[in-house]
This record gives C-alpha cells, structure tokens and sequence, in this order.
C-alpha cells in the first residue's frame, strides 16, 4: 500500500483521544469513520470534535466552508464496527487502557477490515507485541501514540512491535504528516515508549510528594511553570485524568519496577471520584476547563533542577536500552509530546553533572526510591557524548 491509496481511516473509540485523532485526519482530508460502543459516546465525541471546529472557524484558522465538509461529509459517526473498519485502510484504536479489551477490539477488527489494512494502537503504554497477538497477520500491525490534546500537540510516535513491518512503520509515519503531525519512531516496545517513559519517574516523584503530605501540590506547580512549562506537573496528572495517571503507574510496577505503584492519596483520589478535568475535581478543583490554582507560593524544597535530573537519568535508560535512534529523536518526542521548549539532552548539555548528581541522590536518600539512583553516564557526565 502507498500513501496515495489510504482514503479511509476508522477510530475505534470517541473519547477525548478517539475524537482528537477523528478530528484531525478529517480535517487533513480523510474520511473518517468514529466508532464506538454506544451512540450517547459517538454523540459526545462529534460535539467535542465540532466545539474544536467552530473554535478553530471563530477565530478565522479555518474555513467556514471547510468546517462543513469536516462535520457533514467526511466525518462517519457510527456504533457499528463493521461500517466503521470494512473498508478502510488504516484502523487506528483508541479505547481504554485494558489489555483484554484492546485484544478483544483487534480480534474483531481482524475479521472485519480488509486483510491488507494497517491496524494501530493509540496505547499509551501497553505492549504492542502482546496486544499483536489478536491481530491476523501482526505484520500490520503497530502503535501509533497521540498526545492530548491531539488537536494541539504534535507529537505521534511510531511504535514497531516485534513483528511489525518497516514498511508500515514507514506509511503510518507518512501519514503522521499528512495529518500535520510529528512522527517519532520508537525501535523498541518497551512500557511507555518515550515519552511516557521519561515521565514515569516524575510520575513516581509526584505520587511520594502527596503521600508524604510535605509540599503543597500548587507550591510545586508555581514552582515549575515559572520554568516555562505549559502546565505544572499536577495540573497536568489532572488535565490527563487521575485515572490515567494511577494505570500507567500500575502498569510500569508491574513491568519496570514495585516503586511505581499508585500511593494512597491518589487510590484515595480514585475511590471518592475525583479523576480530574474530567469530574471537576481532582488534585484541584477545574472550573470552565480550567485548574484553580492558588499561585501565591513557591516550594524550594524539591527544585526544578531536581525534576530534570530525574528526566535526564531516565532518557539516558532510554537511549541505552536502545528504544530512540538518537538523543535528538528524544529530544524532538519530548518537545513535541509536552510542549517543553528543550528536551533533558539539549538543556543538559551545558550543565554540571556533579549538581545532576547532588540532585538524584538527595531524592533517593529522601524517598527511598532506587529508580532516582543516578545512572553512570550521568554522574560521569559522558551522555554529554552520546552518538557522538
Ligand atoms: N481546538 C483547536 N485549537 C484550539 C482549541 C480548540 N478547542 N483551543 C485552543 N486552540 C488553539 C489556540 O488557538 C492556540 O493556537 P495558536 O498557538 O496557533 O494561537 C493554541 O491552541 C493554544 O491555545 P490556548 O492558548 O488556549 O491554550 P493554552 O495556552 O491554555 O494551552 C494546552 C493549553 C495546549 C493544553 C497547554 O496547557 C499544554 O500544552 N499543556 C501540556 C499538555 C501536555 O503536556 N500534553 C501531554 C500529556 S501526556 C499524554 O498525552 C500522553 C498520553 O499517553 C496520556
């Protein structure tokens, strides 16, 4: 298959990642089949997707000509996967983050979409080789992870399973562009790809801060978005939804290490409703979509050197184990994926190693966690000569 013969593509899902992914390869041209379980969800997913559209058309970034076509024409809403996947070119699944279900999804698409058609998982950290076990021909088949809001941050990373195709990989990367995105190729399916990956430990560091109960939330947030971050690392587990921030935590425990595990703040969290955005409370309270945020004090007690050592020491695992081609492919993920203006190689590449150092292991001896515990090249400061 090449580029020019992908017309169709089907999003298994409508949630705020399905819709964004629906919106944006309709928009780039493409008809656009959203599927999911129930009308009342494929329903919310279209108002989602036309709330972005009218936004995009009242501040003059799209035609109102265009809106239409998007909205009317090549978007298909349906609950019906046969529709949705028998004759399209690319399926890409967004459903949630539950391995049998994702395999269960992929056992019927098998059957229904055409033989030939690529079939790509939105996971944000599962295995695409195990997920790949329902797939007829896995050669097809691969992930293809967008970042929230899809409609905003340009990253995708392209992730090859242990049987997925090159070739594949090479299209859906085309495709990525097509779509106006900036693919990533992830070599390896290890939890988390890239992105996610280098976030894990900050994720870990987040959960021991609530339970030690020592910093404010917002202290630290004020503390960080003075960096120029969009969005303080709370408010961020927030916006993505608790939820999601407890099951990649109790995914990388049972696959990177125990020290992941969700504390009991965030299980707490869970228990009484509060997933974020999404239910209006969270670690904050979100009011008109956004996180009320007292912003009057900054912690000094964990720094954002800190949260940088810690991001700089994962993407250095990262790089050995092989998962990017290159410090600058991690970087591109990372800028792209969060919006940061730098990734951990560029910002590090003038900094003392030995504060680097100083940094993990203050947070090691203070959280007793061993995945802080720096790594050689960073205490050697020799990742400064990676791939060089
Ligand atoms: N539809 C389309 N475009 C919109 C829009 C909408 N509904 N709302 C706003 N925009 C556009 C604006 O026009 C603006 O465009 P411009 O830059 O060309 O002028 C741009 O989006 C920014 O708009 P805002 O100024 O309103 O947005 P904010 O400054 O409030 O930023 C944010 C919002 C983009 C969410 C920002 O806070 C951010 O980037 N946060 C970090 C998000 C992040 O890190 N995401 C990754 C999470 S991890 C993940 O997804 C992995 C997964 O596996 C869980």
């Amino acid at each position: 298959m090449n580029i020019g013969d992908i017309k169709k593509i089907a999003v298994i899902g409508s949630g705020a990642m399905g819709h964004g992914i629906a919106q944006v390869c309709a928009t780039a041209g493409y008809t656009v089949a959203m599927q999911d379980i129930k009308q009342e969800f494929v329903g919310r997913g279209m108002a989602g997707i036309k709330a972005s559209v009218d936004f995009l058309v009242g501040k003059g970034k799209m035609a109102p000509d265009q809106a239409k076509i998007i909205l009317e024409n090549l978007l298909q809403p349906t609950t019906d996967l046969a529709r949705a996947v028998s004759d399209a070119q690319v399926v890409i699944e967004a459903v949630p983050e539950i391995m049998d279900l994702k395999k269960s999804v992929f056992a019927n698409v098998s059957k229904l979409a055409p033989a030939d058609a690529i079939l790509a998982t939105n996971t944000s950290t599962m295995s695409i080789s195990e997920i790949a076990t329902a797939v007829t021909n896995p050669g097809r088949f691969l992930g293809m992870h967008f970042f929230n809001p899809v409609n905003r941050m340009k990253l995708v990373e392209i992730i090859k399973g242990e049987k997925s195709g090159d070739g594949n990989a090479d299209l859906l990367a085309e495709v990525s562009r097509k779509i106006g995105k900036i693919p990533v190729k992830v070599l390896k399916d290890r939890p988390g790809f890239i992105v996610n990956r280098i976030n894990a430990p900050n994720q870990a560091l987040l959960n021991a801060i609530l339970d030690e109960g020592k910093i404010a939330p917002q202290e630290l947030d004020s503390a960080m978005q003075k960096t120029g971050m969009p969005m303080g690392p709370f408010e961020l587990a927030d916006f993505v939804g608790l939820d999601v921030f407890a099951h990649t935590l109790e995914y990388y425990a049972k696959t990177l290490s125990p020290e992941f595990a969700p504390g009991k703040v965030i299980k707490a969290k869970l228990a009484a409703g509060q997933l974020g955005m999404k239910s209006g409370q969270g670690i904050y309270e979100w009011k008109n979509g956004k996180a009320v945020i007292d912003t009057s004090r900054e912690t000094t007690d964990i720094t954002p050197m800190e949260m940088l050592a810690i991001q700089l020491n994962e993407a250095v695992r990262v790089y050995k184990e092989g998962i990017a081609a290159s410090v600058s492919d991690i970087d591109q993920a990372v800028v792209h994926g969060m919006k940061a203006f730098a990734g951990p190689f560029a910002i590090c590449a003038n900094v003392d190693a030995g504060m680097l150092t100083a940094s993990l292991d203050k947070l090691h001896a203070r959280f007793g966690l061993s995945i802080f515990k720096p790594e050689p090249e960073v205490s050697d400061g020799s990742y400064k000569n990676f791939g060089k």
